[in-house]
């Protein structure tokens, strides 16, 4: 088959099985131009509640298609590449959560969004990396232990100084690998060009950059440059904006090799239509007790407003 022939399939089993396709910005270019909805784990996360159809097919890794299902309980959730998973969503055993929270009870915990149900069930809030620093300075409590993301979590401890927060040691594989002399070097290559990073890199990468953010923040910040820019997030973003928002600018990608995330990247456009069919992909299944305690923890992000 074409890959024209595979979107027109794409197509007509969406209509068919009354299926809309999300798809998080990190996906191989031909998965987000099929997609009805794309954007960061955010605007995925809080568009499916209000959606009319009965089925959904992530294009993501497990953590964001898991986000769907506690959120929609009673459509089916189906993640289009069945082994694509997030290593940093499972880098803290739900039990120690457990056991820190009956130690300290005047501390929020707070979870990153990639993490599993069965962790943010143990937590009191779940926040994206658009929302981190808003929500973190607007909780009541004073202590913050903030999980796993220990480089997302100093971010946060940065820009929220009135808060005490502690820092969980997990980390994105992917983000943690680039380096301050990545930077400087590409510095060196592009001189006053402005450089967008993701706070999933180490702080002292971060603080070689002029603005840090989630998916979202990097692309409106690019956007909105008069120039070229710099990107130093997983290559999926500066692909995206080369190919949909480019101009005459150029979005020049820092270490396009480091920055791939392998299992962002496992999704074929074979995968989805399979998935979309009802011929493969993997339904997600929650049991009710995890599922309406991650819920509380997703619900009190969304009332904070993201
Ligand atoms: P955001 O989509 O929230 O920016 O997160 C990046 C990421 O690594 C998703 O897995
Ligand atoms: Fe997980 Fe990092 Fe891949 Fe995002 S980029 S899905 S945080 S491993």
């Amino acid at each position: 088959m074409t890959t024209q022939e595979i979107l027109e399939q794409i197509k007509a089993a969406k209509a068919a099985t009354d299926t809309v396709i999300l798809a998080h910005t990190y996906q191989p270019p031909e998965i987000v131009d099929a997609a009805d909805i794309t954007g960061d784990s955010f605007k995925l996360s809080a568009a499916v509640a209000d959606l009319p159809n009965k089925r959904v097919v992530m294009c993501g890794v497990d953590f964001m298609a898991e986000t769907v299902k506690i959120l929609s309980p009673d459509k089916q959730v189906i993640l289009a590449s069945p082994d694509a998973t997030c290593p940093m969503a499972t880098q803290i055993d739900p039990m120690r959560v457990r056991a820190f929270k009956q130690a300290n009870p005047n501390t929020a915990v707070c979870c990153y969004i990639n993490t599993t149900a069965a962790l943010k069930a143990e937590c009191d809030i779940c926040v994206t990396s658009s929302s981190a620093v808003k929500i973190v300075s607007a909780l009541k409590e004073q202590e913050i232990l903030f999980i796993p993301d220990q480089n997302l979590g100093r971010f946060v401890a940065e820009n929220c100084p009135d808060k005490t927060v502690t820092v969980w040691d997990g980390y994105c594989p992917v983000h943690n690998q680039l380096t301050p002399e990545d930077i400087l070097a590409i510095k060196a290559e592009h001189p006053h060009t402005p450089v967008a990073i993701h706070p999933e890199c180490k702080p002292e990468v971060v603080a070689l950059c002029d603005m840090a953010g989630s998916t979202a923040d990097i692309i409106r910040f690019a956007k909105a440059q008069s120039g070229n820019v710099i990107i130093a997030t997983e290559r999926g973003v500066s692909e995206y904006l080369n190919l949909h928002e480019a101009g005459d600018k150029q979005y020049i990608q820092v270490c396009p090799h480091t920055l791939t995330c392998p299992d962002m990247k496992m999704t074929s456009l074979a995968d989805l239509l399979a998935a979309v069919k009802g011929e493969g992909g993997k339904e997600m299944k929650l049991d009710e007790t995890t599922r309406l305690n991650a819920k509380k923890a997703i619900d009190k992000m969304l009332a904070y407003g993201g």
